[in-house]
């Protein structure tokens, strides 16, 4: 069945509700806002990036049962599109089964990509993809087999975390005791179990960008793949991205042979960033977002469609195209400092190269590491794009009031 999209904010209107409101829901928002789709977005906070750009904001513990059913019941989307991790997945679930709304990409993505434990054990043990040794632990004695076991240096995780938090790097026995207290603060909710990984000595990572989305005759659903996307992380963050990432055709076709299977296994339409370690021509699986990726911002100045007009499109049961016209690099802007109120000087000179852009979220509240802004930069190569795009980022400055 096609989609028909009606008026926003009247009785025909095809509404969508957003949970999770940052700075890649802002540009999911206004995809949608030019397909004429009512969009709603919840957050924990007011005036999060997406509730700016939105028909309505609402502001609610996206983890709270109770609040989420409550809010679902008010808005009656048609489709559910979650932007973050920590959300009360078992909701999701029920909503799903009894034909409320349609979750994106699917109730089932949603709730094992949530936790490191469900996704880990999808991808390695029902569909054999390589991925790092790993072992999971839920008490410090638990832990210290496990790093044993695993070796050294490993990665700590809690399964329960997004974007580096509480995880750490062990490099010795020594260290072990400090990364299980460290998990246990890091963690997002049910804190306790933590994932232990071996090391893959990679020559470099990407995020291979997968979207599924619907054959604009027959409706059976394709996979389509972006360009791979190179980046580099500091303390478990992204601080820059690039695309294309070269890689020997092998690994690419290995990198999409992974990315097809475990998106597969998720199912539904929208876009995955899909996280892989590569080595020479050999490529392991590391995690998958069912949703856009914050590496993917680079795709703002690299393709025809950006990965956020993609989803936009692909869960609208819409065709997709996902050709990049440009090489192109994204820098990450931080606040700097922990303030609220901030204001950004410096455009003028960020933006006087004419390949350059800027997209600066709006976020209420900055603290040290928190990411306000991204640059972008076309170029001839990855390398002058990556040094654009760092210097336009650099002419920012963050300003207290
Ligand atoms: N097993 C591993 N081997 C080597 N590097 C790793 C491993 N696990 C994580 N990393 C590094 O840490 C980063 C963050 O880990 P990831 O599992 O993606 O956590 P998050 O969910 O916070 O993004 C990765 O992008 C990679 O650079
Ligand atoms: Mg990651």
């Amino acid at each position: 069945m096609s989609v028909t999209i009606g008026t926003p904010l009247q009785a025909s209107a095809f509404k969508v509700l957003l949970l999770g409101s940052g700075e890649l829901g802002k540009e999911v928002v206004i995809s949608l806002q030019r397909l004429g789709v009512e969009v709603h977005a919840a957050d924990r906070y007011d005036h999060a990036p997406a509730m700016q750009v939105a028909h309505h904001a609402h502001t609610i513990n996206m983890a709270d049962h109770n609040a989420l059913k409550q809010l679902i019941a008010q808005v009656q989307p048609h489709l559910i599109v979650p932007e973050i991790e920590a959300i009360a997945t078992e909701v999701l679930l029920d909503i799903e089964a009894q034909n409320v709304a349609t979750v994106i990409p699917s109730a089932k993505a949603v709730n094992l990509t949530m936790n490191r434990e469900g996704i880990r054990r999808l991808a390695a043990e029902e569909l054999g993809l390589p991925t790092s040794a790993y072992r999971f632990a839920d008490s410090l004695e638990s832990f210290r087999a496990a790093c044993d076991d695993i070796g050294y240096p490993n990665f700590v995780k809690p399964v329960m975390s997004s974007s580096g938090k509480g995880q750490s790097r062990v490099k010795s026995f020594d260290e072990v005791d400090a990364a299980w207290d460290y998990a246990q603060t890091g963690g997002r909710v049910n804190q306790g179990t933590v994932i232990v990984e071996s090391q893959i000595d990679f020559d470099f990572e990407i995020t291979l960008l997968t979207v599924r989305s619907k054959h604009p005759e027959t409706g059976d659903i394709e996979t389509s793949f972006c360009d791979p996307i190179g980046h580099r992380q500091d303390a478990g963050d992204y601080v820059e991205s690039w695309q294309p990432q070269p890689m020997s055709s092998q690994a690419l076709a290995e990198a999409k042979r992974i990315a097809h299977k475990v998106t597969s296994a998720l199912g539904g339409c929208g876009i995955f960033g899909v996280e892989l370690f590569v080595k020479g021509d050999q490529v392991w699986f590391s995690e998958v977002s069912p949703r856009p990726h914050d590496t993917g911002l680079v795709t703002l100045a690299s393709q025809y469609q950006s990965e956020f007009e993609l989803h936009a499109r692909a869960i609208l049961g819409l065709p997709v195209n996902t050709a990049r016209h440009s090489v192109a690099a994204s820098a990450v802007i931080y606040a700097g400092v922990d303030d609220h109120n901030l204001s950004f000087s410096g455009l003028n000179l960020a933006l006087a190269h004419p390949d350059t852009d800027l997209r600066l979220f709006g976020k209420p509240e900055g603290f040290k590491r928190r990411r306000m802004g991204v640059a972008t930069a076309r170029a001839e190569t990855t390398e002058q794009a990556r040094e654009l795009a760092y210097a336009t980022a650099q002419h920012v400055s963050v300003n207290q009031n």
